[in-house]
This record gives C-alpha cells, sequence and structure tokens, in this order.
C-alpha cells in the first residue's frame, strides 16, 4: 500500500492553475521571450494585482524588487560563474525563489507544480516527476543534473557550480547540503570545482552534508547529519562524520551485484576537478602549509 496519498484541490482551482503554468510554459519555450520583463510582469500580478507599469508608477521600490535585472544572486559574484549561462537562468531562478515566499510557493500542490514547470528551463538535464517542496536552494541551477522521479524537500541547498548528478528516484531530505566546490584551507579564494554525484535509488537524510566530488552509489542510504567526505558504496548505509559503511542493504534482486559487475553510479564519467581562477596567485612558497595539530 502506498504511504503517500493523493491530495486533490478542487477541479476549478486547478484548471486555473495548469492554465496558467500551461501559458507560461508556452512562453518560456519562445527563444525571443525576454524572461527578465515576464518575470517582472507575472510577479507583478500575483503580488500586487497589477501591471509591472503601474506598479513602478506607485510603488518604485516594489516594483524594483521584482525585476531580475536589479537584483544579484551570491553566485553571480564568484569568477567561476559563466555569465551567460547564468543571465538566462537568472529570473527563472528569482520567479522561483519569489514565488516560495507566496501562499502559492507554499502550498504543496501549487508549489510542486510551479517548479516542475519551471525545472527544464533551468536545470542542464531534468528527467521526468521532478519534485521540489520549498525554499530549496542552488548556486547556479544550470549545471544541475536530474534523473527520473528525483525528490528534494525543504530547505535543501544543491550547489551545482562544479556540477551536481542526481541520478533516478532518488531523495534528497529536509536542511541537506550537496556541495561541488571547495577552498584552499590556507587561501579560501583558491577555488576548485568537483562535480558531485549522487546515484540512483540513493537516500540523503534530513541535514547531511556531502562535499564537493564524491559519489554516493546507487541504492545507498547516508544517515541523517552525516558529513560525507569520500565515496559510498553501492547499498552502503553509511553514518556519521566522517560517513562510513556501517551497514550494507541485501538486494537479491539487484542485477549488477548478481553478474558481478560495477553499478551504474561506478561507471558514470565523471568531470575532472577544475580550477575556476587558475591565475591565483600561487602563494604556497616553502614553509607555508598544514601541520598535525
Ligand atoms: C540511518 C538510519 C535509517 C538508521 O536507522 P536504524 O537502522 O533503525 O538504526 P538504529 O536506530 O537501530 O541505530 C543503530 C545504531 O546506529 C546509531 N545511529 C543511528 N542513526 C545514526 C546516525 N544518523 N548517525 C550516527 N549514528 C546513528 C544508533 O545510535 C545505534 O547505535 P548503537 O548500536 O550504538 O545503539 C537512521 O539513523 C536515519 O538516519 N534515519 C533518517 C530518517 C529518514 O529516513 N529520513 C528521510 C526522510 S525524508
Amino acid at each position: 500500500m502506498p504511504w503517500l496519498l493523493p491530495k486533490p484541490i478542487p477541479e476549478a482551482s486547478d484548471r486555473m492553475l495548469q492554465r496558467w503554468l500551461g501559458e507560461l510554459a508556452e512562453k518560456l519555450s519562445d527563444p525571443s521571450t525576454d524572461r527578465y520583463a515576464l518575470v517582472r510582469d507575472e510577479l507583478a500580478r500575483i503580488l500586487h494585482a497589477r501591471p509591472y507599469a503601474e506598479l513602478a508608477e506607485i510603488a518604485p521600490m516594489a516594483a524594483f524588487a521584482l525585476d531580475a535585472r536589479n537584483i544579484t544572486f551570491e553566485a553571480e559574484h564568484y569568477i567561476a560563474t559563466d555569465s551567460e549561462k547564468f543571465d538566462r537562468v537568472k529570473p527563472l531562478l528569482w520567479l522561483w525563489k519569489t514565488l516560495d515566499l507566496t501562499p502559492l510557493g507554499q502550498s504543496v500542490h501549487s508549489g510542486v507544480a510551479i517548479r516542475r514547470m519551471l525545472a527544464p528551463f533551468i536545470f542542464k538535464r531534468v528527467g521526468r516527476n521532478p519534485k521540489f517542496f520549498q525554499n530549496v536552494e542552488f548556486s547556479v541551477g544550470y549545471n544541475l543534473e536530474l534523473g527520473d522521479d528525483v525528490v528534494v524537500h525543504r530547505y535543501a541547498f544543491l550547489d551545482d557550480i562544479g556540477g551536481l548528478v542526481i541520478g533516478d528516484r532518488s531523495s534528497i531530505s529536509d536542511y541537506v547540503n550537496l556541495y561541488s566546490h571547495t577552498h584552499h584551507v590556507l587561501a579560501s579564494p583558491d577555488v576548485t570545482l568537483k562535480q558531485t554525484l549522487i546515484g540512483s535509488g540513493v537516500r540523503i537524510t534530513y541535514h547531511a552534508t556531502v562535499l564537493a566530488g564524491v559519489c554516493i552509489g546507487d541504492d545507498a542510504l547516508i544517515g541523517t547529519s552525516a558529513v560525507v567526505t569520500k565515496d559510498i558504496p553501492p547499498h552502503a548505509i553509511a553514518l556519521g562524520i566522517p560517513a562510513k559503511p556501517v551497514r550494507y542493504k541485501v538486494r537479491h534482486d539487484c542485477p549488477y551485484c548478481r553478474r558481478g559487475e560495477p553499478h551504474p553510479s561506478q561507471c558514470h564519467d565523471r568531470l575532472p576537478d577544475r580550477k575556476p581562477n587558475p591565475d591565483y596567485p600561487d602563494f604556497l612558497k616553502p614553509g607555508f602549509g598544514t601541520r598535525e595539530a
């Protein structure tokens, strides 16, 4: 018996929501659409019940905050961000974030539907039925790849600046942090981008953190509050800081285990680590480094 119950809203309300989402998706599919103008117009109507131009007349600062051209994201302050790619997704990330603050975004039914519509226009790849709850954060969005039926719960942080792949049916719980960049211990501006890979059927449970460059094997489970610093094998249940496998799920039906073959997460092409700022001065002269405590 499934434990998730469908919870429909009144039919007429759902029709109205679906019509609005369909119109928005159509406009976003048109490459000639000015995404910045579209987003500020939609937000002006939803938040202030009037066209953007009228809002700008009577409440200039309210209008100012709805136009993504007037705001900056943290990612835009980093050299690692591809400004051309980010410019395409920025207004949509602003729409996503701003609607999260509204009743439309806080309701599961409309919030999930809005984010599902926006996902293919923001992410690098999206499979079927992405399900995002409210207040999820991304660094750039355009470097995130999702398989089918991925679920991401409230307040998760998906740092995709170095590339983040999440496989089919994986679930990311509340307050999880997945990173794909790291800083040199002696010089924080010395950044390394490391692609992070979450396999298929993985569960990363609440408040866990996954550091950049890690691969979490298919069907693994990461216990609550764990900090994952190294690759985790398929089917492992990994706990603690640093996360270590304490048990393995027994899966007699796993074709890869049966055939003694590597699992798909172990054969996934990995991007090499990259330095977004290769010109960073090489200050690590002899005599600098770390020593045992
Ligand atoms: C990983 C997890 C599933 C283990 O559950 P379990 O198999 O029932 O394990 P138990 O509760 O019997 O605990 C076994 C041992 O591991 C310890 N332990 C359990 N969870 C731990 C964790 N997250 N970190 C460190 N140790 C943990 C227990 O204290 C116990 O230690 P002991 O043998 O010394 O007494 C559970 O800890 C967890 O993280 N659950 C997250 C809930 C979840 O699914 N969230 C997703 C919802 S969206």
